[in-house]
């Protein structure tokens, strides 16, 4: 019982987006090299990119010894193994030199839920048990930091293909109006695609504003202003529309989303990030900070050296997250030839996790319709593909249909 109310479970802290923490200073006191090397590899993490870390050996007696005379930082992180009298006489020494303001977390050895109770009656504000993983100890302190804010935390969400035109708006735009409509969440769609993005003609839009506002006005932006730079395309999907005009050119920087990002996780259940196939600055920060991110492919030669390569350079950089999964899309295209699916797989040592077929009846159609697949109505099946994605990309359990491995929805729907 302890176990569970002291460790969330990995499930639980994937599918709950952790926010970023603020501006703050840690120290911590380790007694092994363990716990400092998972500290060190946390304060690397994209989540504490603000976060200013110094980890330190020699445990409670180096952190009193500190700070006898010098200040504390926002937060201190002491590890100790003593039992629990000594812990808390360790603790208590502590106390006398700490500041106001400062927050203790403790690291012990025993899982023990008397021994938390009391830390917490003695203010201290976190208490985790060794081992612990990186991402759990980054919840843990996203949470004290968090903990009080109102808004719901944003999970963004990042789709882009792997080479142009394989369908990568087309999955973007489906996954969301599936997490709007069958998971009845908030969804905002970002179209990344400045010059050329067919957000708006795919959900039938055109607003006078859209995103280039949001981006070139940073000083301006505020939640008021992203409100009514949004396009309602339904009870719980909106959308930020590219200007799709070549008057100007985007020469932007690595940055220029950050600002976006961060009001809309903070105000947005599900942000999904349409970014065309470029590979810059920008494009590489949002591919690679996403909570989720999504790989579109055609079963094609080029298409399978470009996703490896990417694959390759977001998995190392994301190593805290989830590793970029794969889409298929368009298998099946009448006369072109394709490397099997299964080839596909093997070469890239990874199953896509979604298969869509080719069908320029009913792509086409949507698209000239300004409508999603679901909406049409021979588009059921692979309407429900989008669906199971959606499930996946939101960290929700999938639906459980009668398969046997990734291909039995594409077969299921080539059958007919
Ligand atoms: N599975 C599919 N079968 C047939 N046509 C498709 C399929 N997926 C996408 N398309 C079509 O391919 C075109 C390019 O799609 P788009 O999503 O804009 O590609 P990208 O964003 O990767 O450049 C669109 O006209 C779209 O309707
Ligand atoms: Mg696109």
């Amino acid at each position: 019982m302890a176990n569970e109310c002291l460790h969330p479970s990995a499930a639980a802290l994937e599918a709950t987006p952790i926010a970023p923490l603020p501006r703050i200073s840690l120290q911590a006191f380790c007694e092994t090299a363990d716990l400092a090397a998972t500290l060190n590899d946390a304060a690397n993490d994209r989540r504490m990119e603000r976060t200013h870390v110094k980890v330190n050996m020699g445990g409670a007696p180096a952190a009193v010894e500190a700070y006898r005379t010098s200040p504390t930082p926002n937060v201190i992180v002491i590890e100790s193994s003593a039992p629990r009298g000594e812990m808390l006489e360790q603790l208590g020494a502590l106390a006398e030199f700490c500041d106001a303001g400062t927050k203790v977390v403790v690291i012990g050895r025993h899982n023990d839920i008397a021994l938390y109770r009391e830390l917490m009656a003695r203010a201290v504000s976190e208490y985790l048990v060794q081992p612990i993983g990186v991402m759990e100890f980054i919840a843990a302190l996203s949470q004290l930091y968090n903990q009080e804010a109102a808004a719901p935390v944003g999970r963004v969400i990042a789709v882009s293909g792997c080479k142009g035109g394989v369908g990568s708006s087309c999955v973007a735009h489906n996954l969301a109006w599936s997490i709007a409509r069958d998971l009845d969440s908030a969804t905002v769609i970002v179209d990344l695609d400045m010059a050329f993005g067919t957000t708006g003609l795919d959900f039938n839009q055109d607003p006078p504003q859209g995103i280039a506002e949001a981006v070139f006005s940073p000083d301006r932006l505020d939640a008021n202003l992203l409100d009514r730079l949004l396009s309602k395309c339904s009870e719980k999907l909106s959308i930020l529309t590219a200007p799709a005009t070549v008057e100007r050119v985007y020469d932007l920087a690595e940055t220029a989303f950050d600002p976006l990002i961060e009001i809309l996780r903070g105000s947005t259940p599900h942000i999904v990030l349409d970014i065309p196939h470029v590979w810059t600055a920008w494009s590489r920060r949002l591919l690679s900070t996403a909570d989720e991110t999504l790989i579109v492919a055609s079963p094609e030669l080029a298409s399978l050296r470009n996703a490896k390569s990417l694959l390759d350079n977001l998995r190392a950089a994301r190593r805290n997250d989830p590793a970029p999964r794969v889409v298929l899309n368009g298998v099946g295209m009448p006369k072109r030839p394709e490397i099997t699916i299964e080839d596909f797989g093997k070469g890239l040592e990874l199953e896509p996790v979604a298969v869509l077929p080719f069908n320029a009846k009913l792509f086409g159609g949507a698209s000239n319709n300004g409508q999603m697949i679901a909406e049409v109505e021979d588009g059921a099946k692979i309407a429900a593909i989008f669906d199971d994605l959606a499930r996946l990309a939101t960290g929700r359990a999938a639906v459980k249909r009668e398969r046997k491995g990734f291909l039995e929805p594409l077969l299921a729907v080539l059958k007919g």
